[in-house]
């Protein structure tokens, strides 16, 4: 057996042998297949890249038919369960499980950088009073590079592991900050006797007390939240990152791109649609109606199906379990019996059975940040603060990659060619 691929191109009779390589072969590979010389070569058409490697990558590891995630080869049922989201952090970013005395140094120094110039904080209250916050955290995380123009040095491992300690820093503190503004409450600045998850909550909730000290319960299930989002290979997001840091520009930018492509309903914005849905739906009574609306294609069933998976999301059931955490302390939530109701009826249904369409991440992700009193617009900063290890650790492996190069997909040109131009006042006359 020989690991290559013979292709035959019908229109010169010509045959060409392409190496498969880690059950690949490389476009460019299939470049060399023309017609003559003068010819352009023969490219691959994938919108959406469903079936296109961009990279070498030893971050995620996902089987989409299986239904497993694995963050630098460990399973996320184990470190969900086991880790916390600082120590996930570490991870995704180093590659390996840090020792004592590194997970200690990199929690004080993410710890030291929670804080942000109080510029910031200026141009922050400058947002018009009813500001989505996730258009908040893209800008004020993509304005942070004019605070930190040394982030450009790119290729100095130094400068690069600052900039990384600094994103994972600020991100609750500019992701509280979005979501205090629009309630008109004055910021809460950083606690730094608090653990990262704690302080956020308290950055986000404190009012005239002294100390604000979260339930224990609602810390664990955040910080699981934020493990479960800490990253996902190539999505949406990673590649907006990948894409745009292919351009050598700093970090900050990189990630604010990341935080754009998170912004949209059909990637991170999907839960905060979820709760918009089941709000629509609003009694069970109302669910065939709702199912067969998304059958005859009016609309879609939120929270379901995936470009990987085609089995349940592993982060699904992860958080179906903690929402039975967080409601001991918060109090059901009354649309969890329809989302229940629904993944029901929609597990059963030859529609869904047949295209494969289960529970994603965003199903039930949304009713526990209800639950915790947020307001839907919060949802996508929570997946953002949860997603920045990731996003850094796919920027940070790719300008390291000596593979890759500026991100510049081809096209296929379907418009006019070689017309002539005749000037406006020739044409309006
Ligand atoms: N409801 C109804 N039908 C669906 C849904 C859905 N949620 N998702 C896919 N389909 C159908 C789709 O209409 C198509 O049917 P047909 O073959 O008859 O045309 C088939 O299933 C394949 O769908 P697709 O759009 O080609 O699949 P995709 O891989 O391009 O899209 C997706 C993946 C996540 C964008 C899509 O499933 C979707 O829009 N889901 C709802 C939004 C959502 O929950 N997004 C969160 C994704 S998880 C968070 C993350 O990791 O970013």
């Amino acid at each position: 057996m020989t690991d290559s691929l013979t292709v035959r191109d019908n229109r010169t009779g010509q045959e060409y042998d392409v190496p498969i390589v880690d059950g690949a072969i490389k476009a460019a590979d299939l470049g060399k297949i023309r017609t003559a010389d003068d010819e352009p070569g023969l490219a691959v058409y994938d919108p959406g890249f469903v079936n296109t490697a961009s990279c070498r990558s030893a971050v995620t590891f996902i089987d989409g038919d299986k239904g497993i995630l694995e963050y630098r080869g460990y399973p996320i049922e184990q470190l969900a369960e086991k880790s916390t989201f600082l120590e996930v952090a570490y991870l995704l970013v180093h590659g390996e499980l840090p020792t004592k005395a590194e997970y200690e140094a990199w929690v004080h120094e993410i710890t030291f950088h929670t804080f942000v110039h109080e510029n910031v904080k200026s141009f922050m209250e400058g947002f018009r009073y009813d500001a989505h916050p996730m258009g908040m955290l893209m800008a004020s995380v993509g304005a942070l590079s004019t605070f930190y123009p040394d982030a450009v040095h790119i290729s100095d491992a130094e400068n690069r592991h600052m900039q990384i300690v600094r994103m994972i820093a600020k991100m609750p503190t500019l992701g509280a900050w979005s979501f205090r503004h629009a309630q008109g409450k004055p910021f809460v600045y950083p606690d730094n006797e608090l653990g990262y998850t704690a302080n956020f909550l308290s950055m986000l909730f404190k009012m005239s007390e002294q100390n604000y000290v979260a339930d224990p319960r609602i810390v664990k299930a955040l910080d699981t939240l934020f493990i479960l989002h800490a990253d996902h290979e190539q999505n949406c997001s990673a590649n907006a990152v990948r894409s745009v840091g292919s351009s050598q520009v700093d970090p900050y930018s990189s990630v604010a791109a990341g935080i754009g492509a998170l912004y949209g309903p059909l990637h991170g914005g999907a839960n905060e649609a979820v709760l918009r849905m089941l709000r629509r739906i609003g009694t069970k009574d109302k669910i065939p109606a709702f199912i067969e609306g998304v059958k005859a294609g009016e609309e879609r069933l939120m929270g379901f199906g995936h470009r990987v998976y085609k089995n349940y999301d592993p982060r699904a059931k992860i958080i179906k379990k903690a929402c039975d955490d967080v409601f001991e302390v918060t109090g059901v939530n009354p649309l969890l019996e329809i989302a229940q109701e629904l993944e029901r009826i929609a597990l059963e249904d030859e529609y869904f059975v047949k295209r494969k369409l289960y529970p994603n991440v965003d199903f039930y992700s949304g009713l526990i940040y209800e639950a915790l009193q947020f307001p839907p617009e919060m949802f996508t900063v929570l997946f953002a603060i949860g997603r920045t290890p990731g996003w850094l650790a796919q920027w940070n492996e790719l300008v390291q990659d000596k593979e890759q190069k500026i991100a510049r997909p081809k096209q296929i040109y379907t418009g006019e060619r070689g017309l002539t131009f005749t000037p406006a006042s020739e044409r309006w006359a």
